[in-house]
């Protein structure tokens, strides 16, 4: 090995290095920006070292690209409301398992005739790999991408035929795969796997329904890291193939993590589509108790110990600063005030933790599901802002819901419970909620920042 070559690998093994620290750093709230910096440090290291290594193209063509995407992506990431993440996020991947693609079509079509001879069969099928989960995950993405951002139907589409079009897609996979490894220098058959692909990735996420899309973008971002790995394997750069492991273990990670927040299987969430429509075992029946904000405030007064539980729209009222200073206001009056986060409460793992750590809620205030849920009833008020599925009691009582079986935050135990919105309307999954109707609940109707200022102002008027 030449000095070069080996300060080139060892720079690769910094790069690494400074990925696994980064993700290691992303674990935790506090340290997620230091994370966030220490890997992109790691992936300026590992271009700039594979640039100067290989001269792949014209280095004005990637001062260009580097300059237009550098500028859109500091323009989107100012631009992107918190709600709108997961879309982007989606984007995202479609982006990573994109470029992998055009990586596997630009090693085919830039061979010479004398390289297909010499070139080890191995070499086409990781080039079949990366093109055809890169062309999976980018179609999927662009699908997702556009149910979560209502521009499409967010509805499962399901039709006549589905199942076997799915079918047909996996047997053409071996076959188109088999005459790619076997011909690569036919060119028809590097076509057919990109058709082929990006064909799969549309049918195979259009079936599935918008409210387990969360989970179809975690194993989407698995997918780009595995396409990325594919052609790390295909164009022999060690550090693709570290990163796309990486990227691929942690979203399988998180995906494991989501299903098992819904109590879902992965296969039951890829075929929900395919599923039978479950009827609703019983119907709610009941009466809606209002409250008005004085009212909320007497009782809040009295309180010596509140939980909050937040949701989405806690997000889309923005009323996170709100909360705190209710909190502060609580404290001083003697109660204790934790919060309990649902794995998927909001629109993006995380979501609610990055919203209370920007209004400065202490992290040691933020409890799981399953720690609070023991001591539910301890709580002599569950203040419910904005959140409607992760509280649902029909995940537990309702046989036939299409929820039943996911865990949630079991506030309807507490003492009372005080439900934030705007109606009784279903949240994200489309599901009516029986805890608008319990003995112990209380609507506070309203935009969540709005009926949590009135609250706080009843404590400056007392
Ligand atoms: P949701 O079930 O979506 O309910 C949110 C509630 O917020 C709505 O029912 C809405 O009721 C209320 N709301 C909206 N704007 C409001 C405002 N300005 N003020 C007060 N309330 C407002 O939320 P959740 O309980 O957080 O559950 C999350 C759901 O999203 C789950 O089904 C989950 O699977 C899904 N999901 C999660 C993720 C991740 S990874 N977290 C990603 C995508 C989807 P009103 O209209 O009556 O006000």
């Amino acid at each position: 090995m030449s000095s070069i070559e080996l300060i080139i690998n060892l720079a690769y093994v910094v790069a690494a290095a400074l990925f696994i620290i980064g993700l290691k750093l992303l674990s935790h709230p506090s340290s997620a920006r230091k994370g966030n910096l220490v890997s992109a440090i790691g992936m300026f290291v590992a271009v700039v070292v594979t640039l100067l290594d290989k001269q792949i193209i014209d280095f004005h063509w990637i001062l260009l690209g580097f300059v237009i995407g550098a500028a859109y992506g500091a323009w989107k990431a100012k631009k992107v409301e918190m709600t709108q993440m997961p879309e982007m996020v989606s984007l995202f991947n479609g982006f990573g398992g994109l470029a992998s693609l055009l990586l596997g079509w630009a090693t085919i079509t830039g061979m010479h005739l004398v390289s297909f001879a010499t070139t080890s069969e191995f070499v086409f099928l990781t080039v079949f790999l990366t093109i055809l989960i890169g062309g999976i995950t980018f179609s999927g993405s662009v699908i997702a991408w556009g149910k979560l951002s209502g521009k499409m139907n967010a509805k499962a589409v399901i039709f006549a035929g589905l199942r076997e079009l799915s079918i047909a897609h996996l047997l053409g996979f071996v076959a188109i795969g088999y005459l790619f490894v076997t011909q690569p220098d036919n060119l028809v058959w590097l076509y057919a796997s990109i058709a082929l692909a990006l064909s799969f990735g549309i049918w195979a996420t259009i079936s599935i329904g918008g409210a387990d899309m969360p989970v179809v973008i975690a194993l989407l971002n698995s997918y780009s890291g595995i396409a990325a790995c594919a052609a790390g394997l295909a164009v022999n750069n060690t550090i693709l193939i570290v990163t796309g492991l990486l990227v691929g273990a942690s979203g399988l990670i998180l995906t494991n993590i989501m299903c098992k927040a819904m109590n879902r299987s992965l296969m039951n969430v890829l075929l929900s589509g395919f599923a039978k429509p479950v009827e609703m075992g019983e119907v709610i029946e009941g009466e809606v108790k209002i409250l008005s904000a004085q009212d909320a405030f007497y009782v809040l007064e009295a309180a010596q110990s509140v939980l909050v539980v937040p949701g989405y729209g806690m997000a889309v009222a923005q009323a996170q600063h709100a909360v705190r200073e209710l909190q502060s206001l609580l404290e001083e009056n003697n109660c204790t005030v934790e919060y309990a986060i649902h794995p998927v409460a909001g629109r993006m793992p995380g979501h609610m933790n990055v919203l209370l750590a920007e209004a400065d809620v202490p992290y040691d205030l933020l409890y799981e599901m399953d720690d609070v849920n023991p001591r539910m009833e301890n709580y002599d008020v569950v203040i419910v802002i904005g959140a409607n599925d992760v509280v649902n009691p029909a995940a537990k009582e309702m046989k036939g819901s299409p929820i039943y079986g996911m865990p949630v935050i079991e506030v309807y135990r507490a003492k009372s419970v005080f439900v934030l919105k705007r109606s009784a309307a279903a949240g994200f999954a489309g599901v009516d909620n029986p805890l608008f109707f319990k003995d112990n609940t209380r609507m506070v109707l309203g935009d969540a920042k709005d009926t949590i200022n009135s609250i706080i102002r009843e404590f400056g008027d007392d």
